[in-house]
């Protein structure tokens, strides 16, 4: 793993930016695996204006996201299709048929797992994953367990993580109690990792997926199995703590 503290948010969505224009730089129709929450925006108001300085392209890239939560739809305010496209697809040139995010509204949603993760393999794999954190250790929806899912499923949401995300809703009663994901086999797949953590509450979560021990109770533990990683965060990790 290689670690990288930034000075601030600003140097850490810069930074991701730029490891993402470089990777769609040198392969045009990669596929990036995207991630939603405050923690990427930044990276891509960046690309967004990448993109508008003429710097960058997206017309043949291809993107997948991690996950959805179970029962909202692409018109939803609070679904991830709209905060994707809110935050980055409507800025960029990326074409609509070529991102790809779970339907939280699938009728059958074992199926639309198989179907997500037929997908991912179809388009023959993520080129670089954009991972955020959860102050519990999650990634994407990939929640503390005794053990972990390998492919695409439905998962119920953690208490602390509805409580995180409420937020974004008018109350804690209207946050979705589950959601579809990525599974670990799907994020660990990805030729190479981005994993972003914003904000001196995220260190202690952060610490526990460098530790160098393994523990599906802090799902981000396992990024130290992959050989591609890059931690960017934006405080002090205190690793000579550790
Ligand atoms: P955040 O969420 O970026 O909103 O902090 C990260 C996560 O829960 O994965």
């Amino acid at each position: 793993m290689r670690i990288i503290q930034d000075e601030n948010y600003a140097a850490l969505s810069c930074r991701t930016a730029e490891i993402i224009l470089a990777a769609v730089r040198e392969k045009p129709d990669c596929v990036l695996g995207l991630a939603t929450g405050s923690t990427p925006i930044g990276a891509y108001d960046c690309l967004a204006e990448a993109y508008r300085e003429g710097r960058a392209t997206f017309r043949h890239v291809r993107t997948v996201n991690l996950d959805e939560y179970a029962g909202l739809g692409a018109d939803d305010p609070q679904s991830y299709r709209y905060f994707m496209e809110k935050h980055l697809f409507s800025r960029i040139n990326v074409q609509r048929e070529n991102t790809h995010i779970p339907n939280g509204l699938a009728e059958n949603p074992a199926l639309e797992c198989r179907r997500y993760d037929a997908l991912c393999e179809a388009l023959g794999g993520i080129d670089l994953q954009l991972l955020g954190i959860g102050k519990n250790g999650h990634i994407g929806f990939n929640e503390p367990a005794r053990a972990l899912d390998v492919h695409t499923h439905t998962v119920t949401l953690a208490e602390s993580t509805r409580l995180a995300n409420s937020r974004n809703f008018k109350s804690l009663d209207d946050v979705p109690r589950s959601a579809l994901t990525l599974g670990m086999g799907g994020i660990m797949r990805a030729k190479r990792i981005l994993l972003l953590a914003s904000g001196e509450q995220k260190r202690e979560a952060l610490q526990k997926a460098v530790s160098g021990k393994v523990d599906p109770e802090v799902p981000a533990s396992f990024l130290q199995l992959h050989p591609d990683v890059t931690v960017i965060c934006d405080f002090d990790l205190n690793c000579a703590e550790l």
